[in-house]
């Protein structure tokens, strides 16, 4: 949808507008519209081939009439013209492009919404000016700052609405190659989120990438300014750290945490007896904890199930020796050390989800196993405190890079029941996210890594420089974006929040906020 500016749809001024190419209107080439949309015909002037790119905006108008249409570039042909003899001749290159209206502002008649038909002889092309392209882009005037528009003249800020607030609760999802800008963008939309809203930030470091952010000090001159000129300060995160090593650990999961009977949920597979046993068991062993006055931890909790195995009426003969073997080798699962450390910090709500804070949980050392227990753990938790319990502020956004580590969409076979418990854990969370002010930010290298079910979570999708995802390509942004974004260059990318309700999709060159030495793109 697109939303009125003040001083925008003011068309007198298109006398004075310049004029970049004309519409092309004859019976073969004419405008039509039909239910795919419209489209037109228009060339581009010699000087001004260069500047067009497929998927662009133009300003389609009449320099007579009070009409000016948005138009975008579908596609462009250009092609020698050739006239004379062979000796002498004239040769000059046409640039001929397809265009869709999809915007039309008629001030004579009060009009603006879509398209109707119209002739168009005599209609001129201009590029749009600075209120034009935030009309047409949709960006709002104040919210995260995250770059700048990238246009062929004028520099516009790009800002991700905050309003609807739910909008940055409904999930985003980055996907780019190698290399192509996504770590460096994440940190600043972490400190761009931080200085504009005072929703709690986790980040579930699987690379020890996040555990330091450039101060502003240390930036190139590019980084700063943009900190300044949007009050964004660098931040120092709290940094967690798991560790099979006890001494480098300085953090480490809770029972308390989350509910205590999903702790099931958290433990490796069993077969069906044994699963059945456990979920008996399991609330049992609970009970007698709260009941003698014990404190929850995994430690008491491990040795209340191992007194309820031998005393239980249900295991006895041969069967059932078998079935506590089974739950007792499952217990001692190397995982589960990661459970209520002594003298390390708890990973628990009160510590994560404080008002304005950032969170780094660097599980760099752990097996990707490992880590896929400690997403599943946060899930939990997330789903206990945020839906079960309802706390709705802060809002809490849980950062995942590399996440096709985590919900691989081939899972191999030992791995596939967590991946399947994780995919399901994390649906009910995030779908009802937007109401519970939770959402998701999930990286990845190519959106066809990562399960379907997790993509189709986030409304939001960013994509640097991609490649091997056309389809996908086309399905969010549209057809006539797939060459560009699998050209970007580093630090640029294409947003799309065309499924929300604040629709925008522009194209953002992001400032570099990493260190001053680090910097590979020339300025
Ligand atoms: N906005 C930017 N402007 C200029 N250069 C950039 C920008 N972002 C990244 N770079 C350059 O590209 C390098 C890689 O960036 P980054 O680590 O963000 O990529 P990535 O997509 O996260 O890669 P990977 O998938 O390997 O983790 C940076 O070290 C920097 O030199
Ligand atoms: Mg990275």
């Amino acid at each position: 949808m697109l939303v009125s500016s003040e001083n925008n749809s003011n068309v007198d001024s298109n006398k004075d507008r310049n004029c970049i190419g004309k519409v092309i209107f004859s019976k073969t080439e004419k405008y039509v519209q039909d239910c795919s949309g419209a489209k037109t015909y228009g060339y581009i002037r010699g000087q001004y081939r260069e500047l067009i790119t497929q998927g662009q905006s133009l300003v389609l108008f009449s320099r007579k009439e009070n009409i000016k249409f948005y138009v975008k570039v579908e596609k462009i042909e250009n092609y020698p013209i050739t006239s004379g003899g062979f000796e002498t001749k004239v040769t000059e290159t046409a640039t001929k492009v397809i265009l869709n209206p999809f915007f039309e502002i008629s001030s004579s008649e009060d009009y603006r919404g879509k398209y109707r038909p119209h002739n168009l002889v005599s209609f001129e092309l201009d590029f749009p000016n600075k209120d034009e392209l935030l009309e047409i882009t949709n960006i709002p005037k104040e919210g995260i700052p995250l770059g700048v528009l990238v246009t062929n003249k004028d520099t516009i800020p790009f800002n991700y609405p905050l309003y609807p607030e739910d909008t940055i609760y409904q999930s985003i999802f980055t996907t780019g190659v190698q290399g192509s800008g996504k770590t460096i963008f994440h940190k600043l939309l972490i400190q761009a989120i931080n200085a504009k809203t005072k929703a709690a930030i986790v980040v579930l470091d699987r690379e020890g990438e996040y555990c330091n952010f450039t101060q502003q000090e240390d930036m190139a001159n590019e980084g700063q300014r943009f900190f300044s000129n949007h009050d964004i300060k660098s931040i120092k995160p709290n940094v967690l750290r798991l560790s099979n090593d006890f001494f480098e650990a300085n953090a480490s999961l809770s029972i308390q945490g989350i509910n205590p009977t999903d702790m099931l949920l958290i433990l490796p597979e069993l077969e069906t007896k044994s699963a059945g046993i456990l979920r008996v068991i399991v609330p049992q062993a609970i009970q007698h904890l709260k009941h003698d006055g014990e404190e929850l931890t995994w430690k008491n909790l491990d040795k209340e199930i191992r007194i309820e195995l031998r005393t239980s009426q249900f295991l006895t003969g041969v069967a059932g020796a078998s079935i506590r073997g089974a739950i007792e080798r499952a217990l001692i699962s190397h995982n589960l050390s990661l459970f209520d450390q002594s003298k390390k910090i708890k990973l628990v709500p009160e510590v994560l989800f404080k008002e304005g804070s950032v969170t780094i949980i660097d599980c760099q050392s752990l097996s990707a196993d490992q880590q896929r227990m400690v997403a599943l753990y946060l899930l939990l938790m997330l789903n206990k405190h945020k839906l079960h319990e309802n706390n709705l502020e802060p809002g809490v956004l849980l950062f995942i890079d590399e996440a096709e580590v985590l919900f691989p969409v081939k899972p191999m076979s030992g791995e596939r029941d967590y991946v399947l418990r994780l995919e399901e854990m994390i649906r009910e969370p995030v779908r009802r996210g937007r109401k519970h002010k939770f959402g998701i930010v999930c990286i990845t290298h190519r959106p066809t890594d990562i399960s379907p079910a997790v993509e189709n979570l986030c409304n939001t999708k960013i994509a640097f420089r991609s490649s091997g995802c056309k389809t996908w390509i086309s399905n969010n942004f549209g057809k006539e974006y797939v060459y560009d974004i699998e050209t970007l260059e580093t630090g640029t990318c294409y947003i799309s929040t065309m499924k929300t309700s604040h629709q925008i999709l522009a194209k953002i060159s992001i400032p570099f906020v990493g260190n001053r030495d680090d910097i590979l793109k020339l300025l």
